[in-house]
């Protein structure tokens, strides 16, 4: 018998007692990330900005899910994270909480929310566990980021950082290049890894940076390391929802895999639907109260 599309991973392939297996009755904890890295369990992180995804992937057994501030140019229509506001986030991250039961929920803080001092920073993230009850914070930056991730620990908030390709400093960048080539950015990225760990990160995603470069974060660090176009070698690896199901229009970046071709089945189906409607095929008996 085939098993359901929404049958959770685990009960397919995964032995119990995994991040997949063990966890089904309470939410999925930074704890259980911190066993899974001494354990070398790999997982899955994806991306959701609405109850209705979350839930899917809560239920298919991804174990944690990041509202990103991606939601700007991947479902509110910027060009970019940059104008993505703390509202914003707050609601799409409420929704998602109330969407799952098991995975463990990440918001990110965007852009402006936390740069100008730890003390904004630590009132946006408490809005964010607050008042959308999520369970732990991203923010972006290695070294520059450290003592406000170390101020937001202190107060008992979970924080994932960002190092790498920062999607806030798109402008600052002028594109979305390629990090850690060469030498010297090389160990720029070495010394941000170890400072987000020292300042009590949970976990880091590294992105855009060279597969061996990342490999050897992981190797030297003590926390889960979480990649997007970073290679096969970190312990945890994130995709953009709408990247990944294909929903995205036009050119997705070179680290995506496509694992559904959703924009084509959603477009067929409503054209099919509208050239019903058109011909009368559309409302049947079979849809009509007698
Ligand atoms: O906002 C986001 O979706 C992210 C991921 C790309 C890691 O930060």
């Amino acid at each position: 018998m085939n098993a359901s599309p929404l049958q959770p991973a685990q009960t397919q392939d995964a032995p119990a007692n995994t991040l997949y297996g063990g966890v089904t009755n309470r939410r999925v904890t930074v704890r259980d990330l911190a066993k899974a890295k001494r354990n070398g369990e790999r997982w899955a992180m994806l991306t959701a900005y609405d109850a209705l995804t979350a839930g899917v992937f809560d239920e298919a057994g991804i174990p944690v899910l990041l509202v990103g501030d991606s939601a700007g140019n991947c479902h509110l229509g910027y060009e970019t994270t940059v104008p993505v506001t703390m509202d914003q986030m707050v609601m799409m991250s409420a929704a998602v909480v109330r969407g799952t039961q098991r995975a463990l929920i990440v918001a990110d803080l965007p852009f402006g929310s936390y740069q100008e001092s730890p003390a904004q920073a630590m009132h946006n993230a408490a809005r964010l566990m607050k008042e959308a009850g999520v369970h732990a914070v991203k923010l972006e930056g290695g070294e520059r980021s450290a003592r406000t991730i170390e101020l937001l620990v202190e107060a008992g908030i979970p924080v994932m950082a960002h190092i790498g390709l920062t999607p806030q400093s798109v402008h600052a960048y002028g594109g979305y290049p390629v990090q850690g080539r060469g030498d010297e950015a090389a160990h720029q990225l070495l010394r941000d890894a170890k400072a987000v760990q020292q300042a009590g990160a949970f976990s880091v995603v590294l992105e855009a940076v060279p597969a061996e470069l990342a490999a050897e974060v992981t190797a030297h660090s003590a926390i889960p390391t979480v990649g997007i176009g970073g290679g096969p070698g970190t312990d945890a690896q994130v995709l953009v929802w709408t990247d990944f199901a294909g929903m995205t229009a036009g050119r997705v970046p070179k680290f995506v895999k496509q694992y559904a071709d959703l924009r084509r089945t959603l477009a067929q189906a409503a054209s099919e639907f509208a050239s019903d409607v058109r011909e009368g095929a559309f409302p049947g008996p079979e849809h009509s109260f007698q």
